[in-house]
């Protein structure tokens, strides 16, 4: 979900109107506004709608003027994707408004309260309690107000409030869900992600967890859930407010596939140390006695995220000679893992705040773990538990679906094994290597996407699939792994991935002509070995698109990649199936960079 609100001198509601478009990423199935009416009579005014923000704006009234509001974009957790339950929420009288982020826990028991009390509830929203309760509060202050409001609360928020009695400001509140203060010129803005700010100011200041704010025109307090003032100053946003533009590209997918070259280009930028074939990680905080006590390493990550960290996984194992293995976060959180002294936990995430994630960060963090990140966002929550990592520097990602995100992490990762090998086992002659093929990479990448015509006519040919599957051994089953989550997420074919060597245990069963295989065929030393798959798959006449370092005869099609060191050639083959997937999706019409049923970030559990 994504929250916006500002206060200042302009004309509010396109202002929040601009910051929901920015927003809509992150959950698009309703979306509402509410402002400090100019208008005779003032008061609060609120327009809200199921469906996406452009529907909103049609119904946003010609004179709904005023310069203080807030506004939401929802993707539903509690209660259907409705008018009633889009937010903001209001109490009885329709006096307070609020848009909230997160989950309430025991909101079921806080609407039973406040029913058995004569309270009439209009949605079926966990949002809607909070309103009433900060109505219900006597205090003077708003502050007050929604500080004794939230002591009832269990759970998560990032939360926004205005209220009839105070027109003058919006007072903000963070546990858990990402709350942005944006510092402008005698204006203030607030959102859940700075992408909505970026284009008024690049001044903002993250709060923290249990921590409020109040925010005027020409003003702003930071202070605590317990009233106790808080000392934050305005940082500088690094990302420039243009690459939240879709730059003359269709579909921001097609333009974060594109921007791939530039992308890895940033995450080597200044990290490559020739002299001692290594890379210098200014951020890890692991100094080289720590690295080489390392015992194991465990990558936890969701989604995409958890993909590149398998990636990342074998580039440690291969390069450091660690076991290191990954795992989905929301897993390894609720099995009681055995937390071992002498792992190494690797937390990535391209947000910083997947709250699977981030939960298992404090989880660990709480046991005493050694946790590291690997993190796109700045400054995020997961950038800011742990105790050190590397960044990705992919730059803001807006599609639903990850592409650049996803490949500068197995980069990173490139440079974290790097690392960790050099402190350890790895030759300045492999390092040397390694290093080189990371050089290449920007140039290769290019490479394949000049094939984009000839993969755009293949996805043509399998868009009518029934379903598809993807084929890997060891380097090449993650990629087929992303490369299955991304045709799934944005065609809505089915797909699955398999280790080509379980192929024959199991899934040929579901081999037929409606069902292609992408098979992932490095030229390596198991080359003959996903030679002899392709055989078993043929024999049952199912088609075949190879992606490769040559030519495969037994492939109905080959994507021919360029070759690089072996331990990279993960992150050069998925790049084509990005576009596969891509130009599937389009070839069937779908919504590309806002797939039915997902958000960008998954901020709650
Ligand atoms: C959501 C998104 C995925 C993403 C995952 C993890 O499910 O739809 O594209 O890979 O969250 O997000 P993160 O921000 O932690 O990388």
């Amino acid at each position: 979900c994504g929250i916006v609100g500002y206060v200042g001198k302009r004309d509010v509601a396109p202002l929040l109107l601009e910051g929901l478009q920015r927003l809509e990423y992150r959950g698009y199935d309703s979306a509402g506004i509410a402002i400090h009416s100019s208008g005779r009579g003032g008061g609060l005014k609120t327009v809200k709608n199921a469906g996406r923000v452009r529907d909103l704006e049609a119904k946003v009234p010609a004179r709904f003027a005023g310069s203080c509001g807030i506004a939401h974009t929802r993707w539903a957790t509690h209660g259907a994707p409705n008018d009633t339950n889009a937010h903001p929420h209001l109490d009885g009288e329709g006096r307070i408004a609020v848009v909230h982020n997160g989950i309430i826990d025991n909101s079921s028991d806080l609407r039973a309260k406040l029913a058995a009390d004569g309270v009439e509830l209009a949605s079926e929203t966990d949002t809607e309690v909070l309103a009433h309760l900060i109505a219900r509060s006597q205090a003077e202050t708003l502050e007050e107000k929604v500080r004794e409001a939230l002591r009832y609360i269990e759970g998560t928020y990032g939360i926004a409030v205005l209220h009839a009695d105070f027109p003058d400001r919006i007072v903000v509140a963070r546990n858990g869900s990402p709350v942005v203060l944006g510092i402008g010129e005698k204006e203030m803005f607030v959102a859940s992600d700075v992408a909505a700010l970026i284009s008024h100011t690049r001044q903002v200041i993250t709060l923290d967890d249990g921590e409020m704010a109040t925010l005027k025109a020409d003003d702003y307090r930071t202070y605590t859930t317990d009233g106790s003032r808080t000392a934050a100053s305005p940082t500088t946003v690094e990302w420039e407010a243009e690459s939240y533009d879709m730059g003359g590209h269709d579909t921001y997918m097609h333009k974060e596939i594109a921007e791939q070259p530039d992308a890895v280009d940033r995450v080597l930028r200044g990290r490559i140390d020739e002299r001692f074939a290594t890379v210098r990680l200014g951020g890890l905080n692991l100094d080289a006695r720590a690295a080489r006590a390392v015992r194991r390493v465990k990558i936890l990550g969701c989604g995409s995220a958890y993909h590149a960290g398998l990636i990342g996984a074998q580039l440690i194992e291969e390069l450091a000679r660690i076991p290191a293995d990954a795992e989905p976060a929301s897993e390894f959180r609720y099995r009681n893992a055995v937390v071992d002294p002498d792992t190494l936990y690797i937390a990535t995430s391209q947000s910083g705040e997947t709250y699977d994630t981030l939960a298992a960060v404090q989880e660990l963090k709480r046991k005493g773990a050694m946790v590291l990140g690997v993190v796109n966002v700045v400054g995020s929550a997961i950038a800011r538990e742990t105790d050190g990592g590397v960044y990705v520097h992919a730059g803001p990602e807006v599609c639903v679906v990850s592409t650049k995100c996803f490949t500068n992490t197995a980069v990173a990762f490139a440079l974290l094994a790097l690392h960790l090998g050099r402190i350890r086992d790895l030759s300045v002659a492999d390092g040397r290597r390694i290093i080189e093929g990371l050089k290449k990479l920007p140039e290769q990448i290019s490479e394949i996407l000049r094939e984009e015509d000839r993969i755009a006519k293949l996805a043509a040919e399998v868009a009518d699939a029934k379903s598809m599957m993807f084929v890997g051994r060891v380097r090449g089953f993650p990629v087929a792994k992303e490369a299955s989550l991304k045709l799934k997420e944005v065609s809505y074919i089915h797909a699955e991935a398999y280790p080509a060597s379980e192929l024959k245990h199991g899934p040929l069963a579901l081999i037929e002509p409606a069902v292609p295989t992408v098979a992932i065929i490095p030229t390596d030393e198991l080359l003959e070995k996903n030679r002899a798959t392709l055989e078993e798959i043929k024999a049952r006449s199912g088609r075949i698109v190879a992606v490769a370092h040559e030519e495969q005869e037994k492939a109905d099609d080959t994507i021919v990649v360029p070759r690089n060191e072996p331990e990279l050639d993960p992150v050069l083959m998925g790049i084509p199936l990005q576009l596969l997937a891509y130009h599937t999706a389009l070839a069937l019409g779908r919504d590309i960079d806002k797939p039915r049923n997902l958000a960008k970030s998954v901020t709650v559990e």
